[in-house]
Formats: structure tokens, sequence, C-alpha cells
């Protein structure tokens, strides 16, 4: 169950409890923040689930997949920590993560 610091849009940090085994996505609509639309429930098609990830562990995270690229291109706020939340499994390596949920555009 590692703890992941979560900002939203307005800025403010809470951090949660994640369930190792569940999507990002799933731990970050799960604990309330509705904001994360998660609109195609976690199946890389419609890219609001975007989070901006604390760039300290992009070595943790699985590598990025062609459609989720190509999902986050139809992002103005994409840059170089943008992932799709959904695509990314919690592990315990996530100990610690802050994640920032992107704006949307
Ligand atoms: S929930 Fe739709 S791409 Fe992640």
């Amino acid at each position: 169950m590692p703890k992941i610091v979560v900002v939203n849009q307005a800025g403010e940090e809470r951090e949660i409890e994640a369930q190792s085994g569940i999507t990002l996505m799933e731990a970050i609509r799960d604990n309330g923040f509705d904001e994360l639309l998660a609109l195609c429930g976690g199946c890389c098609s419609c890219a609001t689930c975007h989070v901006h990830v604390d760039p300290a562990y992009a070595d943790k995270l699985p590598p990025m997949s062609a459609d989720e690229d190509d999902l986050l291109d139809s992002s103005d706020e994409r840059d170089g920590n943008s992932r799709l939340s959904c695509q990314i499994p919690v592990t315990d390596a996530l100990e610690g993560v802050k994640v920032t949920i992107a704006q949307e555009g």
C-alpha cells in the first residue's frame, strides 16, 4: 500500500494510500478526485486521466506505449513528465511519489 501524494488542479496536495495491483488512475479516482475524469475507464483511448509524475520516479514507471504517446500528443498540457495514469500500475516502488492532475486541455 504505497503512499502517493496527489496534487489537484487547484494545487492542493493530499496523501492517499493506494492499493498495489490497481492502476494509478483507479487509486486517484477512488479517493474522490473526480476532476480526473478517466472517461474511457482505463482502456487508453481518452487521455482524461492525464497526470504529471514526479520525474524522480520516471525509471519506476512502465514504458509508454505508442497509443499513450499519441493520446498525450492531443493535450496542450503535455510536458516531459506527462503520463496517462490508467497505464501505470501501482507498485511499492511508487512509495512517496507525487502525482499532479493535469489541467484540462
Ligand atoms: S482513462 Fe482513458 S486513457 Fe486513461
